[in-house]
């Protein structure tokens, strides 16, 4: 019968029940907000009088105690003390009688866990805003030395027209933009306190809960204990962000894998970022990538497995609730490790240019040039074009050369307004180079595009 809660019990918890109740072997990552909780939570109680400030210094001076215990490794975390808030509660009044007992005034556990675990929250947004921000950084680097390299751009992964290969890291650049901006609004909506709701409905003693919300760092305090209590909208919200970071993480790897095979030979994962086969000798294998795109999964599951948890509760509280940790501690430790893993992999590849430049040679990338050559100079309607342009590509295949390679006698026989000069329409870096509208390809716009970023980056 050591539980905090057990007045109103005559047998005590079974073994079984505290190893199926407890939260305390993950929620205890949350220490240093809920002791940070609590020693803001204790000033304010001091500051309207309802703790005094002999008791108040004891808190503080229990409760850093308790922090050293923690950090060097002597505390003891018992799943019979169900979770971080009684585990720690328990351990203060220990440490220093009386006081302790009083911490609890006008706050519940579940006001409690829902700052603390908001707190994590709020800061796991910027730490991987941060994140983010070095792998777009990366991606820079080395988009910043191939805004001229060609490779095929592809629809249907099918060779479609040609582009650069910055233009290409310029795609993820903006997914990942995207990513941050996700994350700092979810931050921003979400910096709301809930110190003060108590259990569901507030509490008649005279609290400040602005005063705990400033010294928390929240902007504001919440407007409906109810809601407070039992929202987890902001740990949707990281998990939505991280699986839709994951996404766009798990579609460059996807190209990374396919690139770094023979058909493709696009780039080569360095030594430290690939692995070997136990019995294929000559294996280089992406493992990087395919658990990036692997890892994926494992997030969304997270997310699907929260929404279900949380679409049928009732207000306010309720225990099921208590499932919405390790499915978020899971994702975010996913998403740190994936931005830095995705950061060096990409750091350390080798961009074989040349491969992407020969693989521009097939397919007939400059088909569109022909169609729009045939529209500009010769003032024949865009659907004639393309059936012209198409009659053009099949002799191609005929004779089994590129059209950007194909001789002008061919294409004069297939219509006679063509001239000459159409061949320079048909080289690939014109083709690549000739998309100047605005967010295209052209080596011009990707530089600004870049830039664009750069700028970003920089606050600017
Ligand atoms: N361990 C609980 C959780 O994570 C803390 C809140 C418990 N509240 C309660 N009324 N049992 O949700």
């Amino acid at each position: 019968m050591d539980k905090m809660w057990s007045g109103r019990f005559s047998a005590g918890a079974s073994s079984l029940l505290d190893k199926f109740n407890a939260s305390i072997m993950f929620d205890r990552k949350l220490y240093r907000e809920d002791i940070e909780g609590s020693l803001a939570h204790a000033a304010m109680l001091t500051k309207q009088g309802i703790l005094n400030s002999e008791e108040l210094a004891q808190i503080t001076e229990g409760l850093n105690q308790v922090i050293n215990e923690i950090e060097s490794g002597e505390f003891e975390w018992k799943i019979s003390d169900e979770d971080l808030h009684m585990g720690i509660e328990k351990r203060l009044t220990a440490i220093i009688g009386d006081a302790g007992k009083k911490l609890h005034t006008a706050r519940s556990r579940n006001d409690q866990i829902a700052v603390d675990f908001r707190r994590y929250v709020l800061r796991k947004n910027l730490e991987i805003v941060e994140a983010i921000k070095l792998l777009m950084q990366e991606i820079i680097v080395v988009a910043e030395k191939h805004t001229d390299t060609l490779l095929p751009g592809m629809t249907h992964l099918q060779h479609a027209q040609p582009i650069n290969f910055a233009f290409h890291l310029g795609a993820y650049l903006s997914m990942f933009k995207r990513d941050i901006e996700r994350f700092e609004s979810s931050r921003e909506r979400n910096n709301i306190s809930p110190l003060g709701c108590a259990a569901l409905a507030g509490t008649p003693h005279a609290i400040d809960r602005d005063m705990t919300a400033e010294s928390l760092g929240f902007d504001s305090v919440s407007v409906n204990c109810l809601d407070t209590v039992s929202d987890r909208d902001f740990a949707l919200e990281i998990l939505f962000n991280i699986s839709t970071m994951m996404m766009h993480i798990s579609r460059l790897s996807e190209e990374l894998v396919m690139w770094s095979s023979y058909e493709f030979g696009f780039v080569e994962l360095s030594d430290e970022y690939s692995t070997g086969s136990s019995i294929m000798p000559q294996k280089k294998n992406p493992d990087v990538p395919e658990l990036l795109r692997g890892k994926t999964g494992r997030v969304y599951g997270s997310l699907m497995g929260l929404l279900t948890v949380m679409k049928a509760l009732p207000l306010a509280y309720n225990k099921d609730t208590q499932e919405d940790k390790e499915g978020v501690f899971d994702s975010v430790e996913t998403a740190e490790i994936s931005l830095e893993i995705l950061k060096e992999a990409i750091k350390t590849m080798q961009v074989k240019a040349h491969n992407m430049e020969k693989a521009c040679a097939i397919g007939h990338l400059s088909a569109t040039d022909l169609a729009d050559y045939l529209v500009e100079k010769c003032n024949i309607p865009f659907r004639e074009a393309h059936f012209i342009t198409g009659r053009a590509v099949a002799k191609g295949e005929e004779l089994n050369v590129d059209l950007s390679k194909m001789d002008f006698k061919y294409l004069k026989a297939i219509d006679e307004r063509i001239n000459e000069d159409v061949m320079e329409f048909l080289g690939l870096r014109h083709s690549m180079n000739a998309r100047t509208s605005a967010g295209g390809t052209a080596t011009k716009r990707t530089l600004e595009q870049l830039e664009y970023f750069k700028n970003y980056l920089q606050g600017k």
